[in-house]
Protein backbone atom coordinates (compact mmCIF):
# COMPACT_ATOMS: atom_id res chain seq x y z
CA UNK A 1 0.00 0.00 0.00
CA UNK A 2 1.89 2.94 -0.65
CA UNK A 3 0.71 6.48 -2.21
CA UNK A 4 3.16 8.76 -4.22
CA UNK A 5 3.07 12.39 -4.22
CA UNK A 6 5.58 14.55 -6.75
CA UNK A 7 5.69 18.60 -6.10
CA UNK A 8 7.34 20.39 -8.55
CA UNK A 9 9.54 17.50 -9.78
CA UNK A 10 12.52 18.44 -12.17
CA UNK A 11 15.39 16.66 -13.94
CA UNK A 12 18.59 18.27 -15.48
CA UNK A 13 21.66 16.33 -16.77
CA UNK A 14 24.56 17.55 -16.24
CA UNK A 15 23.79 20.77 -14.79
CA UNK A 16 22.25 22.55 -18.09
CA UNK A 17 20.15 20.19 -20.03
CA UNK A 18 16.71 20.22 -18.28
CA UNK A 19 14.62 17.40 -19.30
CA UNK A 20 11.78 17.88 -16.86
CA UNK A 21 10.50 20.68 -14.55
CA UNK A 22 7.52 21.25 -12.93
CA UNK A 23 5.73 17.77 -12.35
CA UNK A 24 3.13 17.32 -9.85
CA UNK A 25 1.27 14.47 -9.27
CA UNK A 26 -0.60 12.61 -6.72
CA UNK A 27 -1.00 8.62 -7.03
CA UNK A 28 -3.00 6.85 -4.57
CA UNK A 29 -2.55 3.18 -4.11
CA UNK A 30 -4.32 0.56 -5.42
CA UNK A 31 -3.57 3.02 -8.92
CA UNK A 32 -2.26 1.61 -12.25
CA UNK A 33 -0.54 5.12 -13.96
CA UNK A 34 0.44 4.86 -17.05
CA UNK A 35 2.88 7.82 -18.59
CA UNK A 36 2.76 7.88 -22.47
CA UNK A 37 4.58 10.55 -24.32
CA UNK A 38 6.79 10.99 -27.24
CA UNK A 39 10.30 9.43 -27.48
CA UNK A 40 12.86 11.39 -25.32
CA UNK A 41 10.16 12.84 -23.68
CA UNK A 42 11.33 12.04 -19.94
CA UNK A 43 9.11 8.88 -19.57
CA UNK A 44 12.36 6.78 -17.91
CA UNK A 45 14.08 9.46 -16.31
CA UNK A 46 10.59 10.42 -14.07
CA UNK A 47 10.34 6.54 -13.19
CA UNK A 48 13.90 6.18 -12.39
CA UNK A 49 13.71 9.01 -10.32
CA UNK A 50 11.02 7.62 -8.78
CA UNK A 51 12.60 4.78 -8.20
CA UNK A 52 15.86 5.96 -7.01
CA UNK A 53 18.14 5.62 -9.99
CA UNK A 54 18.37 9.06 -10.82
CA UNK A 55 18.94 11.92 -8.83
CA UNK A 56 15.86 14.36 -8.57
CA UNK A 57 17.24 17.97 -9.41
CA UNK A 58 14.37 19.81 -8.23
CA UNK A 59 11.00 19.73 -6.11
CA UNK A 60 10.31 16.39 -3.89
CA UNK A 61 9.21 12.95 -3.95
CA UNK A 62 7.04 11.48 -0.91
CA UNK A 63 6.25 8.11 -0.34
CA UNK A 64 3.51 7.69 2.37
CA UNK A 65 3.90 11.12 3.39
CA UNK A 66 8.04 10.68 3.68
CA UNK A 67 10.41 12.56 1.38
CA UNK A 68 12.16 9.95 -0.54
CA UNK A 69 14.15 12.13 -2.35
CA UNK A 70 17.90 10.93 -0.66
CA UNK A 71 16.99 7.37 0.37
CA UNK A 72 18.07 4.82 -1.52
CA UNK A 73 16.58 2.99 -4.09
CA UNK A 74 16.74 -0.46 -1.88
CA UNK A 75 14.71 1.09 0.70
CA UNK A 76 12.52 2.98 -1.25
CA UNK A 77 10.05 -0.25 -0.83
CA UNK A 78 10.18 0.01 -4.87
CA UNK A 79 10.74 -2.85 -7.60
CA UNK A 80 11.47 -1.79 -11.24
CA UNK A 81 10.57 -3.99 -14.42
CA UNK A 82 12.47 -3.04 -17.22
CA UNK A 83 12.24 -3.37 -21.05
CA UNK A 84 15.46 -5.94 -20.89
CA UNK A 85 14.59 -8.47 -18.32
CA UNK A 86 18.26 -9.67 -17.92
CA UNK A 87 17.67 -12.92 -16.10
CA UNK A 88 20.51 -14.76 -14.72
CA UNK A 89 21.12 -17.55 -17.60
CA UNK A 90 22.82 -20.20 -15.26
CA UNK A 91 19.76 -19.86 -12.98
CA UNK A 92 16.33 -21.78 -12.53
CA UNK A 93 13.11 -19.95 -12.76
CA UNK A 94 13.25 -20.70 -8.98
CA UNK A 95 16.86 -19.45 -8.38
CA UNK A 96 16.42 -16.37 -10.45
CA UNK A 97 13.16 -15.33 -8.13
CA UNK A 98 14.72 -16.31 -5.05
CA UNK A 99 18.26 -14.64 -5.27
CA UNK A 100 16.84 -11.10 -3.76
CA UNK A 101 15.50 -12.78 -0.95
CA UNK A 102 18.91 -14.58 -0.46
CA UNK A 103 20.47 -12.08 -0.33
CA UNK A 104 18.28 -10.09 1.71
CA UNK A 105 18.35 -13.36 4.48
CA UNK A 106 14.97 -14.57 4.16
CA UNK A 107 14.35 -17.86 5.76
CA UNK A 108 14.35 -20.56 3.40
CA UNK A 109 10.06 -21.32 4.30
CA UNK A 110 9.43 -17.77 3.55
CA UNK A 111 11.50 -17.81 0.69
CA UNK A 112 9.28 -21.04 -0.52
CA UNK A 113 6.49 -19.29 0.56
CA UNK A 114 7.20 -16.01 -1.91
CA UNK A 115 7.74 -18.43 -4.79
CA UNK A 116 4.63 -20.23 -4.80
CA UNK A 117 2.84 -17.56 -4.55
CA UNK A 118 4.55 -15.49 -7.51
CA UNK A 119 4.21 -18.59 -9.54
CA UNK A 120 0.53 -19.07 -8.45
CA UNK A 121 -0.46 -15.54 -9.49
CA UNK A 122 1.71 -15.60 -12.92
CA UNK A 123 1.11 -18.85 -13.96
CA UNK A 124 4.96 -20.01 -13.86
CA UNK A 125 4.46 -22.92 -11.57
CA UNK A 126 5.18 -26.02 -14.87
CA UNK A 127 8.59 -23.85 -15.12
CA UNK A 128 9.98 -23.47 -11.65
CA UNK A 129 13.09 -25.70 -12.34
CA UNK A 130 13.65 -24.57 -15.72
CA UNK A 131 16.73 -21.85 -17.20
CA UNK A 132 15.44 -19.11 -19.01
CA UNK A 133 16.78 -20.52 -22.62
CA UNK A 134 14.13 -23.00 -22.65
CA UNK A 135 11.26 -20.52 -22.01
CA UNK A 136 9.57 -18.20 -24.34
CA UNK A 137 9.92 -14.32 -24.39
CA UNK A 138 6.63 -13.49 -22.58
CA UNK A 139 7.41 -16.49 -19.71
CA UNK A 140 10.71 -14.74 -19.34
CA UNK A 141 9.10 -11.27 -18.92
CA UNK A 142 7.06 -13.28 -16.15
CA UNK A 143 9.64 -14.63 -14.85
CA UNK A 144 11.26 -10.69 -14.33
CA UNK A 145 8.23 -9.71 -13.11
CA UNK A 146 8.03 -12.17 -10.42
CA UNK A 147 11.46 -11.26 -9.26
CA UNK A 148 9.97 -7.97 -8.22
CA UNK A 149 6.68 -9.80 -6.64
CA UNK A 150 8.41 -11.53 -4.47
CA UNK A 151 10.08 -8.81 -2.61
CA UNK A 152 6.26 -7.72 -1.85
CA UNK A 153 7.13 -4.06 -2.85
CA UNK A 154 4.54 -0.98 -2.06
CA UNK A 155 5.36 0.24 -5.69
CA UNK A 156 5.51 -1.69 -8.92
CA UNK A 157 7.58 0.31 -12.05
CA UNK A 158 7.83 -0.83 -15.05
CA UNK A 159 9.69 0.38 -17.71
CA UNK A 160 7.97 -0.68 -21.27
CA UNK A 161 7.99 -4.36 -19.78
CA UNK A 162 6.66 -5.47 -23.31
CA UNK A 163 8.52 -3.35 -25.86
CA UNK A 164 10.65 -6.68 -26.89
CA UNK A 165 7.81 -9.09 -27.28
CA UNK A 166 6.25 -9.49 -30.71
CA UNK A 167 2.68 -8.71 -31.46
CA UNK A 168 0.50 -11.57 -30.38
CA UNK A 169 2.96 -11.92 -27.49
CA UNK A 170 2.68 -7.93 -26.22
CA UNK A 171 -1.32 -8.61 -26.33
CA UNK A 172 -1.41 -12.03 -24.40
CA UNK A 173 1.12 -10.61 -21.75
CA UNK A 174 -1.09 -6.89 -21.76
CA UNK A 175 -3.87 -8.78 -20.47
CA UNK A 176 -1.77 -10.77 -17.69
CA UNK A 177 -0.23 -7.34 -16.85
CA UNK A 178 -4.08 -6.36 -16.44
CA UNK A 179 -5.00 -9.48 -14.63
CA UNK A 180 -1.73 -9.26 -12.23
CA UNK A 181 -3.59 -6.21 -11.22
CA UNK A 182 -6.25 -6.99 -10.44
CA UNK A 183 -5.03 -9.98 -8.45
CA UNK A 184 -3.32 -7.32 -6.48
CA UNK A 185 -5.55 -4.03 -5.88
CA UNK A 186 -4.05 -2.97 -3.34
CA UNK A 187 -0.45 -2.65 -5.02
CA UNK A 188 0.24 0.83 -6.84
CA UNK A 189 2.12 0.06 -10.30
CA UNK A 190 3.47 3.05 -13.14
CA UNK A 191 3.76 1.54 -16.51
CA UNK A 192 5.95 3.69 -19.11
CA UNK A 193 4.97 2.58 -22.67
CA UNK A 194 4.96 4.75 -25.75
CA UNK A 195 2.04 2.64 -26.77
CA UNK A 196 -1.07 4.07 -26.57
CA UNK A 197 -3.09 1.12 -26.45
CA UNK A 198 -1.57 -0.36 -23.40
CA UNK A 199 -2.11 2.72 -22.10
CA UNK A 200 -5.75 3.15 -22.81
CA UNK A 201 -6.67 -0.78 -22.00
CA UNK A 202 -4.35 -0.87 -18.41
CA UNK A 203 -4.54 2.52 -16.98
CA UNK A 204 -6.90 3.72 -14.14
CA UNK A 205 -4.94 7.21 -14.87
CA UNK A 206 -2.95 8.35 -17.67
CA UNK A 207 -0.31 10.99 -17.17
CA UNK A 208 0.66 12.30 -21.06
CA UNK A 209 3.89 14.00 -20.67
CA UNK A 210 4.94 16.28 -23.26
CA UNK A 211 7.35 19.63 -23.13
CA UNK A 212 9.31 18.68 -20.29
CA UNK A 213 6.19 18.41 -18.00
CA UNK A 214 2.41 17.06 -17.58
CA UNK A 215 0.31 17.60 -20.73
CA UNK A 216 -2.44 16.14 -19.27
CA UNK A 217 -3.49 13.53 -16.55
CA UNK A 218 -7.06 11.65 -16.58
CA UNK A 219 -8.65 8.35 -17.03
CA UNK A 220 -8.42 6.66 -20.76
CA UNK A 221 -11.62 7.90 -21.75
CA UNK A 222 -11.56 11.58 -20.43
CA UNK A 223 -8.34 11.76 -22.66
CA UNK A 224 -10.20 10.44 -25.40
CA UNK A 225 -13.51 12.17 -25.02
CA UNK A 226 -11.96 15.44 -23.72
CA UNK A 227 -8.59 16.25 -24.41
CA UNK A 228 -7.41 19.42 -23.45
CA UNK A 229 -5.25 20.20 -26.19
CA UNK A 230 -4.00 19.74 -29.88
CA UNK A 231 -1.08 17.56 -28.79
CA UNK A 232 -3.01 15.17 -26.09
CA UNK A 233 -6.15 15.00 -28.60
CA UNK A 234 -3.86 13.80 -31.49
CA UNK A 235 -1.51 11.58 -29.14
CA UNK A 236 -4.26 9.53 -27.95
CA UNK A 237 -6.52 7.35 -30.30
CA UNK A 238 -5.27 6.09 -34.16
CA UNK A 239 -5.28 7.03 -36.38
CA UNK A 240 -4.95 10.45 -34.77
CA UNK A 241 -7.70 13.04 -34.77
CA UNK A 242 -8.67 15.40 -37.36
CA UNK A 243 -8.15 19.24 -37.26
CA UNK A 244 -9.85 20.94 -39.71
CA UNK A 245 -9.22 25.23 -39.33
CA UNK A 246 -12.11 27.68 -39.85
CA UNK A 247 -13.63 30.42 -38.14
CA UNK A 248 -16.34 30.54 -35.44
CA UNK A 249 -19.70 32.13 -37.00
CA UNK A 250 -22.50 31.14 -34.63
CA UNK A 251 -21.90 30.69 -30.64
CA UNK A 252 -24.23 29.62 -27.83
CA UNK A 253 -24.57 25.84 -26.07
CA UNK A 254 -23.83 24.94 -29.74
CA UNK A 255 -21.01 26.63 -31.57
CA UNK A 256 -21.21 26.40 -35.27
CA UNK A 257 -17.79 26.78 -37.50
CA UNK A 258 -17.31 27.57 -41.37
CA UNK A 259 -14.74 25.59 -42.00
CA UNK A 260 -11.70 26.01 -44.79
CA UNK A 261 -12.49 23.64 -46.51
CA UNK A 262 -16.14 24.55 -47.18
CA UNK A 263 -17.55 22.54 -44.93
CA UNK A 264 -19.50 23.93 -41.52
CA UNK A 265 -19.03 21.53 -38.30
CA UNK A 266 -21.35 21.89 -35.46
CA UNK A 267 -20.30 21.34 -31.90
CA UNK A 268 -21.54 21.22 -28.69
CA UNK A 269 -18.45 22.53 -26.89
CA UNK A 270 -20.32 26.01 -25.69
CA UNK A 271 -18.95 29.36 -26.84
CA UNK A 272 -19.90 32.94 -26.02
CA UNK A 273 -20.95 36.00 -28.38
CA UNK A 274 -16.96 37.19 -27.64
CA UNK A 275 -15.80 34.00 -29.55
CA UNK A 276 -17.46 35.58 -33.10
CA UNK A 277 -14.45 35.16 -35.46
CA UNK A 278 -12.30 33.43 -33.44
CA UNK A 279 -10.07 31.46 -35.60
CA UNK A 280 -10.08 27.40 -34.03
CA UNK A 281 -9.14 24.41 -35.50
CA UNK A 282 -12.22 21.81 -35.73
CA UNK A 283 -11.16 18.34 -34.18
CA UNK A 284 -12.96 15.30 -35.31
CA UNK A 285 -11.62 11.03 -34.58
CA UNK A 286 -11.56 9.20 -37.77
CA UNK A 287 -13.86 6.96 -36.11
CA UNK A 288 -16.82 9.97 -35.70
CA UNK A 289 -16.82 10.52 -39.33
CA UNK A 290 -20.14 9.39 -40.79
CA UNK A 291 -21.56 9.71 -44.67
CA UNK A 292 -23.13 12.60 -45.27
CA UNK A 293 -26.30 13.17 -46.78
CA UNK A 294 -26.51 17.21 -47.57
CA UNK A 295 -24.73 19.31 -44.68
CA UNK A 296 -21.03 17.97 -44.46
CA UNK A 297 -18.15 18.89 -42.46
CA UNK A 298 -15.71 17.56 -44.77
CA UNK A 299 -15.87 16.31 -48.01
CA UNK A 300 -13.10 14.94 -50.80
CA UNK A 301 -11.48 12.62 -53.04
CA UNK A 302 -10.32 9.07 -51.38
CA UNK A 303 -6.82 8.59 -52.53
CA UNK A 304 -6.30 5.24 -50.79
CA UNK A 305 -8.42 2.87 -48.94
CA UNK A 306 -7.04 0.22 -46.03
CA UNK A 307 -9.93 -2.26 -45.52
CA UNK A 308 -9.17 -3.54 -42.37
CA UNK A 309 -12.05 -6.29 -42.29
CA UNK A 310 -14.13 -4.97 -39.96
CA UNK A 311 -13.36 -0.98 -40.55
CA UNK A 312 -12.04 0.89 -43.73
CA UNK A 313 -9.58 3.42 -43.19
CA UNK A 314 -10.76 6.05 -46.18
CA UNK A 315 -7.59 8.45 -46.77
CA UNK A 316 -8.14 11.81 -48.55
CA UNK A 317 -6.13 13.76 -50.86
CA UNK A 318 -4.57 16.46 -49.13
CA UNK A 319 -2.68 19.46 -50.12
CA UNK A 320 1.24 18.90 -50.56
CA UNK A 321 2.60 18.14 -47.13
CA UNK A 322 -0.50 18.90 -45.28
CA UNK A 323 -1.25 15.31 -43.30
CA UNK A 324 -4.67 14.19 -44.91
CA UNK A 325 -7.73 13.79 -43.71
CA UNK A 326 -8.94 10.28 -42.91
CA UNK A 327 -12.45 8.49 -42.08
CA UNK A 328 -12.66 5.21 -40.21
CA UNK A 329 -16.05 3.81 -41.78
CA UNK A 330 -17.62 0.89 -40.48
CA UNK A 331 -17.50 -2.04 -42.86
CA UNK A 332 -15.40 -2.72 -46.43
CA UNK A 333 -15.74 0.53 -49.07
CA UNK A 334 -13.04 -0.59 -51.20
CA UNK A 335 -15.46 1.13 -53.99
CA UNK A 336 -15.38 4.40 -52.32
CA UNK A 337 -11.76 5.06 -53.54
CA UNK A 338 -10.90 8.19 -56.37
CA UNK A 339 -14.49 8.61 -55.34
CA UNK A 340 -15.87 12.47 -53.54
CA UNK A 341 -16.82 11.42 -50.39
CA UNK A 342 -18.68 13.71 -47.73
CA UNK A 343 -18.75 13.58 -44.32
CA UNK A 344 -19.82 14.65 -41.09
CA UNK A 345 -20.13 14.05 -37.42
CA UNK A 346 -22.26 14.24 -34.65
CA UNK A 347 -21.77 17.53 -32.80
CA UNK A 348 -21.24 15.93 -29.44
CA UNK A 349 -17.89 14.49 -30.71
CA UNK A 350 -16.77 17.46 -32.19
CA UNK A 351 -13.98 19.05 -30.75
CA UNK A 352 -12.84 22.73 -31.18
CA UNK A 353 -9.00 24.05 -30.39
CA UNK A 354 -8.44 27.38 -30.36
CA UNK A 355 -4.00 27.93 -30.52
CA UNK A 356 -3.94 24.29 -29.17
CA UNK A 357 -5.76 24.49 -26.51
CA UNK A 358 -9.06 22.87 -26.18
CA UNK A 359 -12.23 25.58 -25.46
CA UNK A 360 -13.50 23.25 -22.87
CA UNK A 361 -10.83 24.13 -20.90
CA UNK A 362 -10.68 27.98 -20.56
N1 LIG B 1 22.18 10.21 -18.53
C1 LIG B 1 21.71 11.17 -19.34
N2 LIG B 1 22.44 12.29 -19.59
C2 LIG B 1 21.97 13.28 -20.38
N3 LIG B 1 20.75 13.24 -20.98
C3 LIG B 1 19.99 12.16 -20.78
C4 LIG B 1 20.42 11.07 -19.95
N4 LIG B 1 19.43 10.14 -19.94
C5 LIG B 1 18.44 10.63 -20.72
N5 LIG B 1 18.79 11.83 -21.23
C6 LIG B 1 17.95 12.68 -22.10
O1 LIG B 1 16.76 12.97 -21.41
C7 LIG B 1 15.66 12.97 -22.29
C8 LIG B 1 14.59 12.04 -21.78
O2 LIG B 1 15.05 10.70 -21.88
P1 LIG B 1 14.18 9.46 -21.42
O3 LIG B 1 13.69 9.69 -20.05
O4 LIG B 1 14.98 8.23 -21.66
O5 LIG B 1 12.95 9.54 -22.45
P2 LIG B 1 11.80 8.48 -22.77
O6 LIG B 1 11.91 7.36 -21.81
O7 LIG B 1 10.53 9.26 -22.65
O8 LIG B 1 12.00 8.07 -24.19
C9 LIG B 1 16.20 12.60 -23.67
O9 LIG B 1 16.36 13.75 -24.40
C10 LIG B 1 17.51 11.95 -23.35
O10 LIG B 1 18.42 12.15 -24.39
MG1 LIG C 1 12.30 5.32 -22.07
Amino acid sequence: MADLKLTDVGKTYGGSVEVLKNINLDIKTGELIVFVGPSGCGKSTLLRMIAGLEKITAGTLEIDGQRMNDVPPSQRGIAMVFQSYALYPHMTVRDNMSFALKIAKKSPQEIDAAITKAARILQLEPYLDRLPKALSGGQRQRVAIGRSIVRDPKVYLFDEPLSNLDAALRVATRIEIAQLKEQMPDSTMIYVTHDQVEAMTLASRIVVLANKGVAQVGSPLELYERPNSEFVAQFIGSPSMNLLPGEITGTGQRTTVALEGGGTALSDVPTNAADMGLKVNVGVRPEDMVEAADAYVFEGTVNITEALGEVTLLYFEAQADAHPVIAKLPGIHKELRRKTVRLTADPAKVHIFNEGVSLLYR
